[in-house]
C-alpha cells in the first residue's frame, strides 16, 4: 500500500494579511514537490484570501463546529469553512481538549460534520507527560482514538495525526522507537475499528517539534505518513525543507 505523504502546517493563532507572502511562497514549494500533498491551516480570518494564493497547496482550517447552523456565537460551520476555501480542517488539537475543554465524543461529531461538507479531516491525538512517564502513553492514544473516532470513517478523508503534548511547541521529540511503536499501535487500532483495509490506507502523521533537523528521520518511519506542524510552517524558509523531507 503506498500512502502519499501529507505534510500540513497548523499556523494556530498565527498570521495576518501581512503573512499572506509566506502562503505564496508555501505554495509553490507544493507545486516544486508533485509527490508530497501539502496543506497549510490557517486561521479562519485568512482562508479567503489564503485560498487565492495557495499555488499547489490546499487550505485547511483549525476545528468547526458540529452543527450545520443557528445559535453558537463565534463558532464557524463545516459549511462556511468550505464556502471560505477549506478542503480540510483540523479536529481535536491538544489546544482544543485543553483550552475549550473539548471532548472526544465532540471531536468526532466534528469529524462526522465536517465530511458531510465534504472536508477532508485531520483528527488529533496524543498523550500528556504525566501519561507518557507512567507508561500508559499508548493505552491512552488508543482510548481517545476510539473515543474520537467518526462513524463511517474512511482513508480517503481522514487522517490521523498523533502529537504528543509534550513535543507541541518544546523542541523535545520521542525517539524513533517511540513514534514507531505509537504509529504502529494506531495502525493496528484502526484495523480493529474499519478493518485491515483502511488501516493501510489511512494516514497517519505525527506532530510536535518537526523541523528541518528531524524531519527526515521521522518521516522514514513506516507507519509515518507525514507531518503535522505547528512552528516551522510559519514561514516558507522552515517549511520547505520539511516538505523536501518529506518528498525524499
Ligand atoms: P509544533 O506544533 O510543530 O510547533 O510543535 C505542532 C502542532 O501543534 O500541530
Amino acid at each position: 500500500m503506498t500512502r502519499k505523504m501529507l505534510v500540513v502546517g497548523n499556523w494556530k493563532m498565527n498570521g495576518m494579511r501581512a503573512h499572506l507572502d509566506e502562503v505564496d511562497a508555501i505554495g509553490a514549494l507544493a507545486s516544486a514537490h508533485p509527490s508530497v500533498e501539502v496543506g497549510l491551516c490557517v486561521p479562519a480570518t485568512l482562508l479567503m484570501a489564503a485560498d487565492e494564493r495557495k499555488g499547489g497547496a490546499f487550505v485547511g482550517a483549525q476545528d468547526c463546529h458540529m452543527k450545520e447552523t443557528g445559535a453558537h456565537t463565534g463558532c464557524l460551520s463545516a459549511a462556511m469553512l468550505k464556502e471560505a476555501g477549506a478542503a480540510t480542517v483540523i479536529v481535536g488539537h491538544s489546544e482544543r481538549r485543553e483550552d475549550q475543554r473539548e471532548a472526544s465524543e465532540h471531536v468526532a461529531a466534528k469529524a462526522v460534520a465536517a465530511h458531510r461538507e465534504g472536508l477532508d479531516v485531520i483528527l488529533c491525538l496524543g498523550e500528556s507527560l504525566e501519561t507518557r512517564d507512567a507508561g500508559q502513553a499508548v493505552p491512552f492514544v488508543l482510548e481517545q482514538l476510539a473515543a474520537s473516532w467518526p462513524e463511517e470513517a474512511g482513508a480517503d478523508w481522514l487522517s490521523i495525526a498523533y502529537e504528543p503534548i509534550w513535543a507541541i511547541g518544546t523542541g523535545r521529540i520521542p525517539n524513533k522507537e517511540q513514534i514507531a511503536e505509537m504509529h504502529g499501535a494506531i495502525r493496528g487500532a484502526i484495523a480493529e475499528l474499519a478493518g485491515a483495509e483502511t488501516a493501510a490506507a489511512m494516514r497517519l502523521l505525527y506532530g510536535g517539534s518537526v523541523n528541518a533537523g528531524n524531519a527526515r528521520e521521522i518521516f522514514a518511519l513506516e507507519d509515518v505518513d507525514g507531518g503535522l506542524v505547528g512552528g516551522a510552517s510559519l514561514k516558507a524558509e522552515s517549511f520547505g525543507p520539511i516538505i523536501a523531507a518529506a518528498a525524499a
